[in-house]
């Protein structure tokens, strides 16, 4: 949540800090903020809303100098106005900051400063912390680095910041505890961003700094890294990085939501490549392959993760223990680190997460590994903080997903732990070799079976027409279509503030269908192989009932089509790799419906699309 990002060279700061912001507004986007150094004076324009909002904002102010700084802001304390917006000077006008994360002890060290005299402008944590650096500056009398350092050391909390002095005109100083940094090294000069899409037309050499680290970022100078707790000096690990421009800009494409749906074909794809090898009957994961015997001896297999990719463990509950027959449990990160669970080093625990920096998902890795349980991280973004906190793992490969609301990533992460599946299947000796091969071939056919259900688009945007108004919605699905119910709902919730709720089909009668009225669509997945006949049943409750239903069905369906008041069909699969087709129409009809009610898709209210706050 919040993203940073920081420039200095020799070219203007404005359009880079500017454009990186926007790169960055994903992470946060009530209010923004930027901070220009002319060599002479500081350059200070913020405001609530989007960084467009600043940009308009800035025109108030010199756009000159070749460093800068800026934030976009998901408010912690204080509400999103312009004065709790980022960056935030020092009393003396000498500091400035942007921040990303939460200084918890912040109100103790406010006291403390007050009794000092000095005066807050904002009611942010992080107004506290540059002044706390002042602070330590005047009384011990040590340059910016060496403060930072000191300050740092007292605060309890999480933060990546980039914090520069007007009397040290060459330098910004970036530290990181939790939050995620990354510094991007050019010819004579250097990128400071939350994730490298900021920087990547500039370099493709980034450092990402581990936790409790900092840098003097000084023009003209080699990086050095140092151990805020100790001083000592840590060598830089320069990264080369693949992303490129294209993947991260919307393609044509009115918002990015869409654009990553569409690459959905693409994306799985690129997950089994050079894993997948189904003619040779090989599944091959460098992650899996060197700790198999933990896997194949495990007690039992703990998934944390939150949002969709939890919603994507539930799934892998099912395949898991269907394939593998390994006991799975499925946990919200955000309760399993605080409820004393029982962990032992039998345990395998797999952390499943797009971005790789969820607080409550790396706070339950850090729990487990304590405990003695294996990790293995399952995320996207590539050398994010819980691929390096795991001990083993295996990345999606599912590019950058910008849209807040998560699609690509979400069934990228089936694919991969439907492989993991598989291939513990295999070794463990659950599977016959016809059937294994059945289930490496029919994968291998999914991108173009995906490519096929988005074909229903039209006819999913004319549903999303009918329902577009509606003020409640049910999404039901039974075994490995729960969750894909689940998720189906929160995409709704998520991107157009349709309150929905997803329901094994068969708990509907338990409460649900007390709700259901004429005024009540009913999202069903009805597919061949999951408990159809259940399924019928439990439609032609709510028909009778008056519900409006809408069932995603397999192609050539007979029976739902004559119950439902509309069907997208999805083409036949297997029943364990349904949930990669039946998610793409639901994922379509809450795009459309977002549109038609004039949501912003890509960056649905109060929501941020890295949580590094609990
Ligand atoms: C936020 C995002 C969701 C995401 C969840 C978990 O709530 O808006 O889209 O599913 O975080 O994020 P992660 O990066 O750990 O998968």
């Amino acid at each position: 949540m919040c993203g940073i990002v920081g420039y200095i060279g020799h070219r203007d700061a404005f359009p880079i800090v500017i454009k990186g912001l926007q790169r960055l507004e994903y992470r946060g986007y009530d209010s923004a903020g930027i901070a220009l150094f002319d060599g002479n004076n500081i350059n200070l324009s913020k405001t609530k809303g989007k960084v467009e909002d600043l940009k308009d904002k800035s025109k108030e102010i010199s756009l000159a100098g070749t460093l800068g700084i800026g934030h976009t802001r998901w408010a912690t304390h204080g509400v999103p106005n312009d004065v709790n917006s980022h960056p935030h000077y020092s009393n003396s006008g000498d500091l400035v900051i942007i921040h990303n994360g939460i200084i918890e002890n912040y109100e103790s060290i406010k006291k403390a400063l007050q009794n000092r005299d000095y005066t807050f402008k904002s009611d942010t944590d992080t107004e506290v912390l540059v002044n706390l650096i002042e602070e330590v500056q005047k009384t011990e009398g040590v340059k910016l680095g060496k403060a930072v350092q000191i300050a740092l050391n007292q605060v309890v909390g999480a933060y990546a910041i980039a914090v520069f002095d007007k009397k040290k005109p060459d330098e910004i100083v970036v530290a990181k505890l939790g939050s995620p940094l990354a510094i991007g090294v050019g010819e004579d000069e250097f990128f400071i961003a939350s994730d490298a899409s900021p920087f990547i037309e500039f370099t493709n050499n980034a450092i990402y700094l581990e936790d409790e680290e900092m840098a003097i970022v000084r023009l003209g100078k080699e990086i050095k890294l140092r151990k805020i707790k100790n001083d000592a000096v840590a060598y830089p690990n320069i990264l080369e990085l693949q992303m490129n421009l294209e993947e991260i800009e919307k393609g044509g494409y009115d918002h990015f939501m869409l654009k990553e749906i569409y690459e959905q074909p693409r994306a799985i794809m690129d997950t089994y490549r050079g894993r997948l090898l189904a003619d040779q009957g090989i599944i091959r994961m460098a992650g899996i392959d060197q700790n198999i015997e933990k896997f194949v001896n495990a007690n039992r297999i703990i998934i944390v993760a939150c949002g969709t990719s939890w919603h994507a463990g539930l799934v892998a509950e099912y395949i898991f223990e269907d394939l593998a027959r390994i006991p799975v449990e499925v946990e919200y990160a955000s309760e399993f680190r605080y409820r004393n669970p029982v962990i032992t080093d039998k345990d395998v625990l797999i952390a499943i997460s797009q971005s790789g920096e969820t607080a409550d998902t790396l706070a339950a890795i850090k729990l487990a590994k304590e405990k003695g349980a294996f990790v293995f991280g399952v995320c996207n973004v590539v050398g994010s903080s819980i691929a390096r906190e795991s001990d083993a793992g295996a990345y999606t490969h599912a590019g950058p997903e910008i849209g807040v609301a998560s699609t690509k990533a979400f069934t990228t992460q089936i694919t991969v732990l439907t492989l993991i599946a598989l291939k513990l299947a295999k070794e463990k000796g659950e599977f016959s070799g016809s059937k294994f091969h059945e289930y490496l071939t029919e994968l291998e056919t999914i991108p173009a079976k995906v490519e096929k259900a988005l074909k229903s688009n039209d006819l999913v945007e004319t549903v999303a027409e009918v329902y577009k108004d509606s003020t409640n919605c049910l999404y039901l699905g039974r075994g490995y279509n729960f969750p894909v119910a689940l998720e189906g709902a929160l995409k709704l919730k998520e991107i157009s503030y349709i309150h929905a709720e997803g329901y094994p089909a068969a708990e509907m009668k338990h409460g649900p269908i007390a709700l259901i009225d004429e005024q009540m669509p009913v999202f069903v997945i009805a597919t061949k192989k999951g408990h159809y006949e259940k399924v019928v049943s439990n439609i032609q409750e709510i028909k009778s009932r008056k519900g409006k239903i809408i069932a995603i069905v397999t192609e050539g369906d007979v029976q739902v089509k004559e119950l439902a008041d509309h069907v997208i069909e999805i083409p036949e699969t297997l029943e364990s790799l349904t949930p990669l087709l039946t998610t793409i129409p639901l994922q379509l009809l809450s795009y459309h419906i977002a549109v038609m009610r004039n949501c912003n898709v890509d960056q649905p209210r109060n929501l941020a699309k890295s949580v590094t706050v609990e």
